[in-house]
């Protein structure tokens, strides 16, 4: 609201400092109250706005109306009025200008003492981590490590090893096959490798005898996932071609990695088995890390080896002579030995984990335990 100032009748030097002073004060109390730069704008213009401002109103109602003899006296006081107005207008604006900078700079404020936010360093995933340690046991017998693709052909997973053409491996049950492939020749046909022994195809086609490599992982089975199967899991390939690679070197070998893998108390024991591509083939199975091989544990029956005393963990048997006709090699001369074992299942006996589905929900709170 504009501040009306009031006509003058007495122009005694009393009345002018009295009604100098009422504008004074209703100046300074208003300049108090500002807040904003929009109340600053507004109180600016009351006083000084050309047109009908205070200052304005001075001229008019003060110096014009004074008669001659105080025109002077007055003129002198509205001058001294206009640049108090003018320094007070000026100031307010400072003064709101400073406390906007102090609210900023006190919001902006920041604690160099408060601690700061610790971000975890990541971690090898436990499967990983189990598998370089596998890797590191195979490398010190001097293997080295070669890798394949995960979507292979029907001639890396299946032909070239052996399966013959209608073996139950091949069924829609365990392959994640691509789609639109049924154009192809059988063998060129894509799918999501079933286990790494492709890459003993691979690895062959590659290089000549002497062989020894070991093959990690991604592979992929047509399984619903529950506590002990996941379509995706890793394995690790091993395979070892030379002159007179006999047996006992593949148990000597496998027994070797088993003790340093589960501790040197282990046992190891080879039982007969099947894979088109190995022959003779056999399962591995380690004595019970649980009950130490005895299938009791606690006097009743050990429930991780089902009371046997001993843990089935890898598929293994001498390279199956065909195999060598796929790639070349000559089967009078060279003989060798494979096997492939599951990294999971590995890493689930070494720290008892009793669900496999852990390994791949990401939850931070169980991955945090094998850093
Ligand atoms: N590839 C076989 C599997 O996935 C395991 C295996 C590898 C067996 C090498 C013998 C030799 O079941």
């Amino acid at each position: 609201m504009a501040y009306i100032v009031p006509k003058l009748t007495d122009f005694s030097p009393a009345a002018l400092d009295a009604a100098v002073q009422q504008l004074l004060s209703a100046l300074n109390q208003e300049s108090s109250a500002i807040a904003s730069e929009n109340d600053w704008k507004a109180y600016r213009d009351r006083w000084m706005a050309r047109k009908n401002g205070v200052l304005t109103q001075l001229n008019d109602l003060w110096l014009k109306a004074a008669p001659g003899p105080n025109k002077k006296d007055v003129g002198q006081r509205v001058n001294e009025l206009k640049g108090k107005v003018e320094q007070t207008v000026e100031d307010t604006l400072a003064h709101l200008m400073s406390d906007a900078a102090s609210y900023r700079l006190a919001a902006e404020r920041l604690d160099v003492t408060l601690p700061g936010i610790r971000r975890t360093i990541g971690a090898e995933h436990p499967v990983i981590k189990t598998m370089n340690e596998m890797i590191g046991v195979f490398r010190n017998l001097g293997f080295s490590v070669e890798e394949g693709p995960e979507v292979e052909t029907d001639f890396y997973n299946f032909e070239a090893l052996n399966f013959p053409p209608n073996h139950p491996a091949r069924d829609t049950q365990d392959t994640l096959f691509i789609a639109g492939q049924s154009e192809k020749p059988l063998r060129d046909r894509l799918l999501l490798r079933t286990h790494t022994s492709p890459v003993q195809i691979r690895t062959m086609q590659k290089m000549k005898p002497p062989v020894r490599v070991v093959c990690p992982g991604k592979v992929h089975r047509n399984d619903a996932p529950d506590a002990t199967h996941s379509p995706i899991f890793h394995q690790i390939e091993g395979l070892a071609v030379d002159t007179n690679i006999t047996f006992c070197d593949l148990k000597g070998t496998l027994d070797h990695a088993m003790k340093a893998m589960f501790g040197s108390n282990v046992k190891t024991r080879f039982y007969p088995s099947f894979f088109p591509f190995t022959e003779p083939s056999a399962d591995v199975q380690i004595s019970c890390i649980f009950c130490d091989g005895k299938g009791t544990r606690d006097g009743g029956p050990c429930r991780n080896c089902k009371a046997s005393g001993w843990i089935e963990l890898l598929g293994c048997g001498m390279v199956d002579p065909n195999v060598y006709g796929f790639v070349d090699y000559d089967a009078s001369k060279y003989s060798g030995f494979a096997f492939g074992m599951g990294v999971e299942r590995i890493a689930i006996l070494k720290y008892g984990v009793d669900d496999i589905q852990l390994f791949f929900n990401g939850d931070i709170r169980f991955l945090e335990q094998f850093s």
